[in-house]
């Protein structure tokens, strides 16, 4: 009986579902930081065509993929489906039919194997994808997360006690990227091709506004941002000049890098914090990434990132929070429901 117990505290085997957006994912994660299996089946090239994300596309596709990412990540982790101790589940904020194909999926397999079902909101698992490559975070610290759908500061007091400090009041910083890529006719996602773009040019070619740093406060406003750089490519094409694109990505780039860390430094003064965590597809963006611990060091304060491929959305990240919330006896019933912002 002793034993058994024991084995039971000790096993906390989480398999993660990610659908929220275009990414069919499914992890097994293990006491929270051991990726045992973490397959992303991206609809990247799909959405492509079409410039951005089509939620309908999105949620066919996950259907197509959910049952075969599931049997590649049991079969990669190497465990049968007796072994998982909760499926958990990021019900939102996302597209509603792509998050509820993930959430049937995941209230389906709940049910047929008698294990706890976990709702997780996608953004925690922004947060905490930290937690897989860093086991020395502290508690406070304030987050960053920059997504394609998310700019938030985030206060995190314990795991799972969190203070919105600020959020954005129009497009994200993802969605800038991606908005400013279509506008330009250079493909999507935005980001990591304005990224690979803006290493040809020079970051300060073109002095482009740092939205709201000049306030007090910690919201963002980017779709300004946007339009001055919608302004200066019409100039430029009514006097038929060169457009120099790379010129245009790197200081557009760095506009928003400098943005972030304006303001993410200012919300650690003045909560006195020195942790700072950085997660969402964004955090992917090898310059702000540099920038960030740049400005750390010079104020004594740690900044922290997960690896570029837990950045975007995937299942580990999801997985991560159901651990938690799992080793505080939580759990949803099946009235769970998604939710979209
Ligand atoms: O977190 P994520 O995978 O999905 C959402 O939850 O939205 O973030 C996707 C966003 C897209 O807007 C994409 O353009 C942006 O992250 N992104 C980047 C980079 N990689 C992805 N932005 C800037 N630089 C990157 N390297
Ligand atoms: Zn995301």
């Amino acid at each position: 009986m002793q034993k058994d117990i024991k084995k039971m505290i000790k096993r906390k085997i989480i398999l993660g579902i990610e659908t929220s957006c275009d990414e069919t994912s499914v992890a097994i994660v293990k006491n929270g930081d051991k990726i045992l299996s973490n397959i992303i089946a991206s609809q990247m090239n799909i959405h492509q065509e079409y410039g951005g994300v089509v939620p309908e596309i999105a949620s066919r596709e996950h259907m197509k993929n959910i049952l075969i990412t599931c049997e590649k990540a049991l079969s990669k982790a190497k465990i049968k489906l007796g072994d998982i101790d909760a499926i958990a589940i990021a019900n939102g904020p996302g597209l509603k039919g792509s998050l509820l194909v993930g959430l049937s999926f995941a209230k389906a397999m709940a049910f047929a194997l008698d294990k706890p079902l976990i709702g997780v909101n996608h953004i925690d698992g922004h947060i905490y994808a930290n937690f897989l490559v860093h086991k020395e975070i502290k508690i406070p610290f304030i987050s960053l997360i920059v997504s394609g759908g998310h700019t938030s500061l985030i206060l995190v007091k314990e795991i799972g006690k969190h203070e919105i400090l600020g959020t954005t009041r129009d497009d994200a910083a993802g969605e800038v990227f991606d908005k400013v890529a279509k506008y330009l006719n250079l493909g999507y996602p935005g980001g990591p091709i304005i990224e690979k773009i803006a290493l040809k040019g020079k970051k300060n070619a073109i002095l482009f506004p740092r939205p709201l740093t000049k306030t007090p406060n910690l919201d963002f406003s980017f779709s300004g941002l946007k339009t001055a750089v919608i302004y200066f490519v019409n100039e430029k094409k009514k006097i038929k000049k060169d457009l120099q694109i790379a010129n245009i990505c790197a200081s557009f780039q760095q506009a928003v890098i400098e943005t972030l860390v304006s303001k993410t430094f200012y919300a650690a003064e003045k909560y006195n914090i020195k942790n700072i965590v950085v997660g969402g597809g964004v955090a992917a963006n090898e310059s702000l990434r540099k920038s960030m611990l740049e400005a750390g060091k010079k104020v004594n304060k740690e900044v922290y990132f997960p690896s570029k491929e837990l950045c975007t959305d995937n299942a580990a990240m999801i997985a991560v929070v159901g651990y938690y919330k799992k080793i505080k006896g939580f759990s949803d019933t099946f009235d769970l429901d998604v939710y979209t912002e």
